[in-house]
């Protein structure tokens, strides 16, 4: 009672107060933990800055460690896991086998799961709870790689890999997704570098949608596999993390350079969208899509240049300087420059949206430890409506209805 005026997208609602990630829109700044993006890209790796995320500081030498040593011991799966993926149709959307897959991973760890424990699982901060509640988190983070991978095989009617000892957090993803049984395979160092400051890039962007999905599913108390389950399906649409496949679909339609103007035309009779421009929250250039630009040219120097690349700097320079996206303050996003990378790295176009949603649990995680933890605890999240509809009226029997 008394609501008139609905918030639609959230445009004016603050959720939560959060020490994660700063974003300041006007000037294209981002920041974790008040380090700025370029900075972490440059220096640090995904998995320090997972940990940075998490837990508030960059890890001591020991710290980091511990930590590296704790994901990439949960990579393993359980071999039922084959069965699982083994029963999705053969060419089923990677992102749906993924969504799924950490549903399916719940299953299996019912100390996470506060309806058989208790509802204050997570929200005591006992060192047990804290425990428990870490417990998860480097489950979630070591088997992201490989549920992917899994998602990634099963579409190619390929075997699984077993996760190896002793490789980097990116390069033990490629190797579980391209070993073809050779005995001396190792990925390129450089394409796992690339993919590492791409994961980085990607690990958060505060409260977007599927971050607001998974506190909003998790302010319910419900065990984090499920909450990583509904980031994943928030994650999976063309406006969010679906848009770098979506670029790409673009580019090939628009084909050559040349018909880079009637597309703009298009976009502007409202017949097409611009993929990979715009945002919620920046108005001027995304800051992590220079750093995404820069590195796809380490990988073309490895991969080969995309056919497509031509297309899209075409697209790009001309959009940047046209007045339907310059008076909306529309400008290049994450989405626009990463989909190249990941055609030239040979990923196939609908497993992109996945390249998103791994790095993306650190985020979500981070968030959702945040969450649990909050002073007074949590209360569930139960926006209300403005109703619109019919007032009172009584039941008509069917012979009675015209
Ligand atoms: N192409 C054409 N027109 C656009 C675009 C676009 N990409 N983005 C926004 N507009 C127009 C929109 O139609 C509106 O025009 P008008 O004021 O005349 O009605 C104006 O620009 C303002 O846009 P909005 O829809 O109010 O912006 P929003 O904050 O609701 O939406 C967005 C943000 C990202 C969903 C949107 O810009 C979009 O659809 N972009 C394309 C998809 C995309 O690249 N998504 C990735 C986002 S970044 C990574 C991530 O979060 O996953």
């Amino acid at each position: 009672k008394g609501l008139r005026v609905a918030d639609k997208g959230f445009l004016n609602t603050a959720v939560i107060q959060s020490t994660i990630t700063y974003i300041d829109g006007e000037a294209g700044v981002l920041r974790y933990r008040g380090y700025p993006i370029e900075q972490l890209a440059l220096h640090s790796s995904h998995l320090e800055t997972a940990y940075l995320l998490l837990y508030g500081q960059l890890p001591t030498r020991d710290q980091f460690r511990l930590f590296e040593k704790e994901v990439m011991h949960h990579s393993a799966v359980h071999a039922d896991a084959e069965t699982f993926f083994r029963s999705f149709r053969y060419d089923a959307h990677p992102m749906a086998m993924l969504t799924s897959a950490f549903a399916y991973l719940g299953s299996y760890y019912s100390e996470a799961n506060p309806s058989l424990q208790g509802q204050t699982l997570y929200t005591r901060s006992t060192k047990a709870a804290l425990e428990n509640m870490d417990k998860q988190i480097y489950r979630i983070i070591g088997k992201a790689t490989t549920l992917a991978a899994m998602a990634y095989r099963v579409r190619q009617g390929r075997d699984f890999v077993i996760p190896p000892p002793g490789l980097s957090y990116t390069s033990q993803f490629l190797y579980l997704m391209d070993h073809m049984g050779q005995e001396d395979y190792k990925p390129s160092p450089v394409l796992a570098k690339a993919l590492d400051v791409l994961f980085l890039l990607h690990a958060d962007h505060e409260l977007n949608a599927s971050c607001t999905t998974v506190l909003q599913t998790g302010s319910s108390l419900v065990d984090p596999y499920s909450a990583v389950a509904a980031g994943c399906a928030s994650l999976y649409g063309p406006l969010h993390g679906g848009a770098n496949e979506a670029v790409i679909r673009m580019l090939i339609s628009i084909g050559k350079p040349e018909n880079v103007p009637a597309f703009l035309d298009a976009v502007k009779r409202r017949e097409k969208v611009l993929s990979g421009f715009g945002h919620r929250v920046y108005k001027t250039s995304d800051p992590r899509s220079f750093i995404i630009r820069r590195t796809a040219d380490e990988v073309f120097k490895v991969a080969g240049k995309d056919e497509l690349l031509e297309t899209a700097m075409a697209l790009h320079d001309a959009a940047i300087k046209d007045d339907f996206f310059v008076s909306r303050r529309l400008a290049p996003n994450v989405d626009f420059w990463s989909g190249l990378i990941y055609r030239a790295m040979g990923f196939p176009l609908d497993f992109f949206p996945v390249l998103f949603a791994v790095p993306r649990v650190v985020g979500w995680l981070a968030h959702w430890r945040q969450m649990m933890m909050q002073q007074g605890g949590v209360k569930i999240w139960r926006p209300r409506q403005v109703y619109v509809g019919a007032g009172k009226r009584d039941y008509v029997p069917v012979e009675q209805r015209e």
